[in-house]
């Protein structure tokens, strides 16, 4: 356990990503926070197009234009027309002034031609960042399982594409960033079920073969308490038959049955979630880390909620 806070915030770059609903924004978030506690400059960049980190960061917006919303720590939103804008500036000088609105309209007819054009502006961003040095760490809240390889695969596309000149020597840098497993990393978000499991290890086998990225770490998320131990398991068992329940109904005076088909509930679903657990660990090779969150049943609002994923995972990188 003791390297993994190197293999995490040592990384220039981490993509966030996992099925829907996993705990990506949480994540990314928790993560950004932990960093800029640690004095890193960090910036957080909401690359899903969902709109839903305002409220983990209890701000009204995050626009393209990285601003600091606690001591260290900024955050942006991608958005294509904007990263658009900012290559031809940075890249082609072109003053591009007001609404890029004709040039958009061409743009978006080759980016719907061509695969990875569009994937390629907001890779390109995210690596230009990591170029410039302008930050120690950029944690991207990526698109979920089904999107996230096109984004990481942009360069390889492009470069498949389009092999000599211009594209080709714009898109090799970016590449060399994406394919240095020190710099660059892909942390999968995953809760201890059945489907979002299985996504985790197909999106695994598929950044394997078809991306250059390194996988850095996985997360369990929402990962369920240990109700009892395993002598207080052996006494519920014993609750929970006919016998039992008659006596604590003689004992009390209550029928505990649904109290005791409660408990059993969450004992299921404890034991359910850990064969989930035990796949994914199986489906990792040995050096990968598998960081476990708790389920936190009393969060009052997102950034609340973010607020304890970070203490949570904090403590889990310095055990
Ligand atoms: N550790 C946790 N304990 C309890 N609830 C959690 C935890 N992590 C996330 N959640 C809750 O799970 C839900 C999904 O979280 P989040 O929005 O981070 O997922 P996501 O993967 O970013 O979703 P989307 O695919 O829609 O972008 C939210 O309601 C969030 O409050
Ligand atoms: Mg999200």
């Amino acid at each position: 356990m003791a390297d993994y806070t190197p293999s995490l915030l040592n990384k220039r770059l981490v993509f966030v990503t996992g099925k829907g609903g996993v705990g990506k924004t949480a994540v990314s978030v928790a993560l950004s926070l932990l960093a800029a506690r640690k004095g890193m400059k960090t910036l957080l960049c909401e690359a899903d197009g969902s709109g839903d980190l305002p409220t983990y960061l209890g701000v009204d917006s995050v626009k393209y234009s990285q601003r600091e919303i606690v001591d260290k720590m900024y955050a942006m939103s991608m958005n294509t027309e904007d990263a658009l804008r900012e290559y031809l500036h940075i890249f082609m000088h072109v003053p591009v002034v007001g609404r890029i609105g004709p040039l958009a309209n061409a743009f978006d007819f080759v980016a719907s031609a061509a695969p990875g054009v569009k994937e390629i502006l907001i890779t390109g961003k995210l690596c230009y960042e990591v170029r410039e040095k302008n930050y120690d760490i950029i944690v991207v809240d990526s698109a979920a399982t089904g999107h996230v390889i096109s984004h990481l695969a942009a360069p390889q596309v492009l470069n498949s594409l389009v092999r000599v000149g211009l594209v080709n020597s714009q898109t090799q840098w970016m590449l060399d960033i994406l394919s240095d497993h020190d710099t660059t990393g892909l942390l999968v978000v995953a809760t201890p079920e059945e489907m979002p499991v299985t996504e985790s290890i197909d999106l695994i086998d598929k950044v394997k073969s078809e991306t250059t990225v390194g996988l850095t770490a996985v997360v369990m998320n929402r990962v369920l308490p240990e109700l009892f131990s395993k002598p207080e398991e052996e006494a519920f068992d014993l609750l929970c038959t006919e016998r039992g329940r008659q006596e604590l109904l003689d004992a009390t005076g209550m029928d505990t049955a649904l109290l005791l088909q409660a408990a059993r509930l969450a004992v299921e679903l404890r034991r359910t979630s850990t064969v989930h657990m035990d796949r994914m660990r199986d489906a990792l090779d040995s050096d990968t880390p598998l960081i476990n969150v708790p389920y936190f049943f009393d969060p009052s609002t997102s950034d609340v909620l973010a607020g304890k994923v970070a203490d949570a995972l904090g403590e889990e990188l310095a055990t």
